[in-house]
């Protein structure tokens, strides 16, 4: 009964390409490119700020990876939210775990970066997911509740990427089934009024293999894709495995 409701409602599929901090894969800006945006679907390339604008004149659809909340001051390397409005961008990451780990970026960090993406117009991607140890002690709920819990009052605005940290980069993704629990999870927590529109993707370790067995699921709208997204083949079969089931 729930199930039918959700696909009923249907959320348009968003695939974003994270290329982290790689250069622009051959053949990024051809014709026929699997990064150029699809009638059924939303493609979103994610490159280095020094490739944001080359994307942009490209016609490509573009995130940020990152950019502080402030908007101007001392900030050494960092962008703005409306500096990456102004280049062209529609999307930015917020949260990402690597953005944690390397930038000791936090939870209030990213509910801060939210609130400023969205007085800039960009849209919020915001990622969430649990490290293994808490994984293993049946916490990743958890984990993931409290991470949302900030930005609740923002729920309707922006997408959720479920990214686990133990599945990004390392080949080992999330069993898809366990990933849609997690996703029903946090669907259950948005409010009655946006629970079927918010879109929430899964990232960690997709490839053209198993992105059609993440998309087959109910609550699972789409695929934030690193590695995958650096190999034009490959994310080719991702974006086909979504242009079949949407
Ligand atoms: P991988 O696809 O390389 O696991 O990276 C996922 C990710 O971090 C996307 O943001």
């Amino acid at each position: 009964m729930v199930q039918t409701m959700y696909t009923l409602c249907m959320r348009r599929p968003l695939i974003c390409a994270n290329w982290k901090m790689h250069l622009p894969p051959a053949g990024w800006d051809a014709k026929d490119s699997p990064y150029r945006p699809e009638a059924g679907i939303d493609v979103v390339v994610f490159p280095p700020h020094g490739y944001i604008k080359h994307c942009i004149d490209a016609k490509l659809t573009v995130g940020g990876q990152c950019a502080r909340p402030e908007t101007a001051g001392a900030f050494t390397g960092d962008m703005s939210m409306a500096m990456l409005k102004e280049l062209g961008c529609t999307y930015v990451l917020c949260g990402h775990s690597e953005r944690r780990k390397y930038h000791s970026e936090t939870d209030d960090f990213a509910a801060e970066q939210v609130i400023a993406a969205l007085e800039a117009g960009l849209h919020p991607i915001v990622c969430v997911g649990e490290q293994k140890k808490d994984r293993d002690i049946g916490k990743a709920e958890h984990i993931v509740e409290q991470q949302l819990s900030l930005l609740k009052n923002y729920h309707q605005s922006i997408t959720i990427a479920y990214e686990p940290i133990w599945a990004i980069g390392t080949g080992l993704n999330a069993l898809p089934d366990d990933a849609q629990e997690v996703h029903a999870f946090m669907r259950r927590l948005l409010l009655e009024d946006i629970r079927t529109s918010v879109r929430i993707i899964y990232g960690g370790s997709v490839t053209g293999m198993n992105a059609k067995d993440f998309l087959s699921h109910p609550d699972i709208d789409g695929l934030l894709v690193g590695s995958c997204s650096l190999e034009p083949k490959h994310f080719h079969e991702i974006i086909n495995a979504a242009n079949t089931l949407s």
